[in-house]
């Protein structure tokens, strides 16, 4: 057994976008495709060597290969140790609870997040530090320029090392360890959560469901869900994690987890529900017949954090990305605490939260979670909800209709327009820019606009400067329209215009988002030109 230094040519396209990089697996499977980012990634971090580092990913299609290549390749560039998750798979925030608590020097984590998977699917890689989150941009910067001007990679060649039983094993000098993906983060979940209160809760007759969508949390959810807090078997559906997520779409909305939103909203539904997606991030909460704004779930969160055990001291503060509703600015304002406003993508907490300055963070997406970890973090978000159901015994939708009844309701909206032309999507957002000087005092029926800009973000704690995040559109009454151009995706270009209007009328409060917003979706429509440039008559998804 040796190191093999192999010649290689760079690819020009390995550019880490909102979450990694992200492309099709038949892109990742062309020759030295990974190898070379995985080169350029240990070529960037630099670790000293006999540095650890963690692995694993959502089993996601090419996710066993993946890891045997990134295994000889962290083995011939010296690593101590790898702790790879039992049979490559390790949840995005298992991962990163896994690199905190081994102070680890950092992680791969190997997902397209809730991109479909099989052959024809997608795949993805990103690098996350050694405070567990995704490395920032200056990082991820510094790899694509090093993929840019790579001539070879080097990989120890040995044979395949066997992933599927708890163990230690060496490859070289190396040691590969082996790890239960499941234990470290449910001991972290126990640790945050009143799980005795949650329990007594089930044991009354709460009923709830999660969907794990074929995908990473089914083992997580069957553990923590169903043998910790005592849930009926059959609690977790789809909880059988396959390369191909069962040919569903991983995304945890109203549309693609159509069978738990079957199930919430048919006759003798559960109390609860709530679905993950394909690497563990992301939740969707429901309550019976009813669906919980993910901008609003960050609020509720925000103003029952000291129901939970680990939040009882309180929170320090409370971040969200920009295209996110205020919702939360609310409660942070109630609370007398500091409310701050980041570009979309997980990595721009991190720093915020390393400096003590937020405990919970959210993105309308989605997304929510806490200092706990560095990633966004679905069933955290899932049993902190369990936990406030548990203390204050009401509905999901008492909950909610409570919370608007005191700080008004941020109504909320996300269009997603899929798979556009790429000069088409361009054309939308440069014609909404050329717009910009003249639009501010230009009224549109009851909506004057009070301001346009493309957010750019300065970061508090390093100073450092993020430009074009998303363009906005304010008025005077507090209600906007941003568009942003995906970052995620691997085919086309994803439009997405997200809209938020304040309505402080408690009678109003029960009427649906996409009437209340009605207003703003037309002038959304006619400001971008979206029909005439698109050919799109109608969102491929509305949140
Ligand atoms: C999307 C979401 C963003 C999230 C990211 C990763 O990114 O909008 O909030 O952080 O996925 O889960 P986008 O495709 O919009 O760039
Ligand atoms: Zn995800």
């Amino acid at each position: 057994m040796s190191i093999k230094t192999v010649a290689t040519t760079p690819f020009s396209d390995q550019k880490p976008g909102t979450s990694g990089l992200r492309k099709k697996v038949a892109i990742f499977r062309s020759p030295h495709y990974l190898e070379n980012f995985v080169q350029a990634i240990f070529d960037t971090i630099a670790a000293p060597q006999g540095s650890t580092l963690v692995l694993g990913g959502d089993g996601r299609h090419y996710n066993r290969e993946a890891i045997q290549v990134i295994l000889k390749m962290a083995a011939a560039f010296g690593f101590g140790k790898v702790l790879v998750g039992q049979g490559g798979i390790l949840s995005t925030p298992a991962a990163s609870c896994v690199i905190r608590k081994y102070h680890t020097y950092g992680g791969i984590i190997l997902s397209a997040s809730h991109n479909p998977g099989g052959p024809d699917g997608d795949f993805g890689i990103k690098y996350n530090t050694g405070n567990g989150g995704p490395a920032p941009e200056k990082i991820t910067e510094a790899i694509y320029a090093r993929s840019k001007a790579l001539a070879n990679y080097r990989i120890f060649d040995a044979p395949d090392v066997a992933l599927d039983q708890a163990g230690s094993f060496t490859l070289g000098g190396m040691v590969v360890e082996v790890i239960d993906p499941v234990t470290d983060y449910a001991e972290l979940m126990e640790s945050l959560f009143d799980f005795d209160a949650i329990r007594t809760l089930i044991r009354g007759g709460f009923r709830l469901c999660f969907d794990a969508m074929h995908a990473v949390t089914g083992p997580y959810g069957h553990e923590i869900l169903e043998r910790r807090l005592g849930a009926p078997a059959g609690t977790v559906i789809n909880g059988v994690p396959l390369p191909d997520f069962g040919g569903g779409h991983p995304d945890p909305n109203l549309t693609y987890a159509h069978e738990l939103v079957e199930i919430m909203y048919g006759a003798d539904a559960p109390d609860f529900g709530a679905a993950s997606d394909g690497d563990g991030d992301r939740n969707m909460i429901l309550g019976r017949h009813f669906f919980v704004n993910p901008s609003d779930s960050l609020a509720v969160i925000a103003a029952n954090a000291r129901l939970a055990p680990g939040y009882a001291a309180g929170v320090a503060g409370v971040a969200r990305s920009m295209p996110t509703s205020e919702a939360v600015d609310r409660v942070a304002a109630k609370l007398g605490i500091p409310c701050y406003e980041t570009p979309t993508g997980w990595k721009f907490f991190g720093n915020l939260m390393d400096a003590g300055k937020v405990t919970l963070c959210g993105e309308e997406s989605f997304g929510t979670g806490s200092s706990h970890v560095r990633e966004k973090d679905g069933l955290w978000a899932v049993l902190f909800w369990l936990n406030i159901l548990a203390k204050r015994g009401q509905s999901v939708e008492k909950i909610i209709h409570g919370h608007w009844a005191e700080y008004g309701r941020n109504v909320y909206s996300r269009h997603d327009y899929e798979s556009l032309p790429g000069d088409a999507a361009d054309g939308v957002m440069a014609h909404l820019k050329s717009q910009f000087t003249e639009l501010p005092g230009k009224r549109f029926d009851a909506w004057q606009v009070k301001f346009c800009d493309d957010f750019s973000y300065t970061d508090p704690v390093d100073g450092s400067v993020s430009t074009g995040q998303g363009l906005r559109i304010g008025f005077v009454d507090g209600s906007r329209i941003v568009f942003r151009l995906s970052g995620t995706g691997t085919e086309g270009a994803t439009l997405r215009i997200y809209l938020e209007a304040f309505e402080p009328d408690t009678a109003k409060h029960h009427l649906d988002a996409q009437l209340a917003l009605a207003g703003l979706i037309a002038i959304a429509g006619d400001l971008s030109q979206l029909r005439a440039r698109t050919g799109r008559e109608q969102p491929t998804v509305i949140t």
